[in-house]
């Protein structure tokens, strides 16, 4: 496998964890991936020195320092083509991107969000799910379109919504979950089992 694995960047803001559940997962010579590349668009996201230590290629770049977000994503494009980049996941990547930019990458690029998507789009999923007295929740792993959190989920995970689950215990427990079916995720769309559901 380890011949034709696919190059798979990852975009992060902040912690990194779900990078590092792919990190872990691509140390398999058997996974159908290798992480090439970690892209944060803030300097100080504290999972660029988790990567680093792996000895993975990162980079960071802030939107502010460009006039406009299709110089700030022109300029991710040539990161990721100097990486050689087959593939892009999202993870925790918290700004939205371009049409662009997404269309560069369709049925290439894919997310985690924290919730049973179609429902709760965009942030604050745990605080709107439990406000609305929710008794399952979860996450998705989906494709990357111009939509917000609108593209083809490829794979959930249902965790149950316990009566005294505050937004941070409902949200570790879906992060659990997040960090099995991630993984599980990039290993179908780098077999090439994922075209009929592309979008
Ligand atoms: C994860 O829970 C991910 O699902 C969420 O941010 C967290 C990042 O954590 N993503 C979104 O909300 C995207 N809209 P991590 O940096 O530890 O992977």
């Amino acid at each position: 496998m380890s011949g034709n694995r696919k190059r798979v960047a990852i975009l992060i803001s902040g912690r990194g964890s779900n990078m590092s559940a792919l990190i872990e997962a691509a140390r398999d010579p058997g996974y159908p991936a290798e992480i090439v590349g970690v892209l944060s668009n803030r300097a100080a996201a504290p999972g660029l020195a988790v990567a680093a230590a792996e000895g993975i290629a990162t980079a960071s770049l802030a939107q502010s320092q460009f006039p406009s977000r299709d110089m700030f994503e022109d300029v991710m494009t040539q990161i990721l083509e100097s990486w050689d980049v087959d593939l892009v996941c999202l993870a925790g990547f918290m700004r939205i991107l371009g049409e662009d930019f997404v269309n560069r990458w369709a049925g290439r690029m894919i997310n985690i969000h924290p919730s049973l998507l179609p429902l709760y789009r965009g942030l604050h999923t745990h605080e709107r799910a439990l406000a609305d007295g929710a008794t399952v929740s979860g996450c998705t792993v989906h494709f990357v379109t111009p939509g917000l959190d609108e593209g083809a989920p490829i794979l959930q995970a249902q965790v149950p919504v316990l009566p005294d689950d505050t937004p941070d215990t409902l949200a570790a427990r879906i992060l659990v979950e997040e960090h099995r079916i991630y993984p599980e995720a990039l290993r179908m769309l780098a077999l090439g089992e994922l075209t009929a559901t592309r979008q």
